[in-house]
């Protein structure tokens, strides 16, 4: 035997099993998304790497170290997505979505980074992101944040935090880096190789060092929203009595940065203590100078994406068992005539909306049963010589109702009794 071959290191196969919470936040989401009139769109894998160069900018963690790239048989640099929103940018620019219109859209799929995989960090993981055009007030910005949180409410996730900062306008960030710069060269002995290399490219991405040497120097550093420009303080302050008077708590942390250049004002992130180091379920913001910045007529724009990987390991820990597509019936065929039979009397359920998996491998009653009770199904459906002859099937709940009595019921009154027991 050849020796097997493995999954690239921080790609995960997601299977049949796991994926009830899933799928589960899928539907959950598309229903929220939907009520606020958000539409899908669905973008490519793989996009220019120019894309991600001049959006999350040259002097960032994805764009430095992160980002599968490689160069196609014509010799163009490609990029497998690291996000979604720049790939969305283009494609509203490209299809003239954004140009005096107001558009909500939302996307799902994977993205990739090459970041050291822990948990909760993965290369290949997977995103719901949302993105509105065309509208420059804080109400949108209030509007994506009640939109996550009824998310959270609906999905029953209790234990997350919101925290809210204001990145000013290009110009106010301009005017604070020298502030910045002056204040981290007093302190240039403590700085580690990164953040020298970034002092004076992109010195606000010091203030997310996740390194635990800096924490003390960021803390004291002079703080963006000092130095708003008054547009943005009025944003930022419209946004927080909007969320004040929404009744959604969050916390102002002057730190938060994010790791993505094009953000203007409102930056977001929804943290939840129960996930480790990798904390954050949820991030996003306004992004007004993006889509110019890709070639197209000035928008205002914001938007967030959610981890669908961090959001999976709440819901599981939150011991909320969700179905992952069991079948709720399982039919036991015992001889070549039940095959027949059953295969008719399936389809006659599935009309009716009632899932049955049929049996396809034969043996003793015990034997079907055992693979009946193994599929996950809430009741097996019994159909054998004494059945066919009398026009019957037997039915049994499975699994942990105890030792149930079988019924015998009509075989063509069947679909009707199954779906009312099987009724919520
Ligand atoms: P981001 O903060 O880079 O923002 O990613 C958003 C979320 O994706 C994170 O909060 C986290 O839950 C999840 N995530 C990121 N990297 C990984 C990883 N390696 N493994 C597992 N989960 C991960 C963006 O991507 C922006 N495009 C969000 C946005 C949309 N801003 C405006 N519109």
């Amino acid at each position: 035997m050849s020796r097997a071959i493995q999954a690239v290191r921080g790609m995960n196969d997601l299977l049949p099993g796991a994926l009830g919470h899933w799928q589960r936040v899928e539907r959950c989401a598309a229903a929220v998304l939907k009520a606020y009139g958000y539409r899908e769109i669905r973008l490519p894998l793989v996009e220019k790497t120019e894309l991600y160069v001049r959006s999350i900018g040259q002097v960032t963690d994805i764009v430095e170290k992160e980002m599968y790239t490689f160069e196609d048989r014509n010799g163009d640099s490609l990029s497998l997505r690291p996000e979604g929103t720049a790939g969305c940018v283009r494609a509203g620019v490209e299809n003239g979505l954004l140009h005096n219109q107001v558009q909500r859209l939302w996307y799902a799929g994977p993205m990739f980074r090459h970041e050291r995989p822990q948990r909760g960090r993965y290369r290949q993981f997977h995103q719901i992101g949302v993105e509105a055009f065309g509208m420059p007030a804080a109400d949108l910005d209030a509007e994506l944040i009640l939109m996550s949180a009824r998310l959270w409410r609906e999905l029953g996730i209790g234990d997350v935090v919101l925290q809210i900062n204001s990145l000013g306008t290009a110009a106010c960030r301009a005017a604070y880096r020298g502030t910045l710069v002056a204040y981290l060269e007093g302190h240039r002995a403590v700085l580690d190789e990164d953040s020298l290399r970034r002092l004076h490219t992109n010195p606000l991405r010091i203030l997310d060092s996740k390194n635990p040497a800096l924490q003390g120097v960021i803390e004291r550093a002079p703080s963006l929203v000092d130095h708003l420009d008054p547009e943005s303080a009025a944003h930022f302050a419209r946004l927080r009595s909007l969320l004040d008077e929404a009744g959604v708590a969050y916390v102002f942390n002057p730190r938060l940065v994010r790791g993505l250049d094009y953000y203007t004002r409102t930056v977001f992130e929804w943290v939840s203590g129960a996930l480790g180091a990798q904390a954050t379920v949820c991030a996003g913001g306004r992004y007004d100078g993006l889509v110019e910045q890709l070639g197209g007529r000035a928008t205002p724009a914001a938007g967030f994406a959610l981890g669908m990987e961090r959001l999976v390991e709440l819901l599981a820990q939150g011991q909320v068992q969700a179905a992952c597509g069991e079948p709720q019936a399982y039919m036991v065929l015992l001889g070549e005539e039940a095959q027949r039979r059953g295969m008719v009397l399936a389809e006659r359920l599935r009309d009716r909306g009632v899932s049955v998996e049929c049996d396809a491998a034969g043996g003793s009653l015990k034997s079907q049963l055992r693979r009946a009770d193994r599929s996950g199904a809430a009741w097996a459906l019994l159909l054998g010589d004494a059945e066919l002859s009398a026009g019957l099937v037997s039915i049994k709940r499975l699994r942990d109702h105890g030792a149930q009595e079988q019924e015998q019921i009509p075989e063509s009154s069947l679909a009707e009794v199954l779906a009312s027991r099987l009724a919520p």
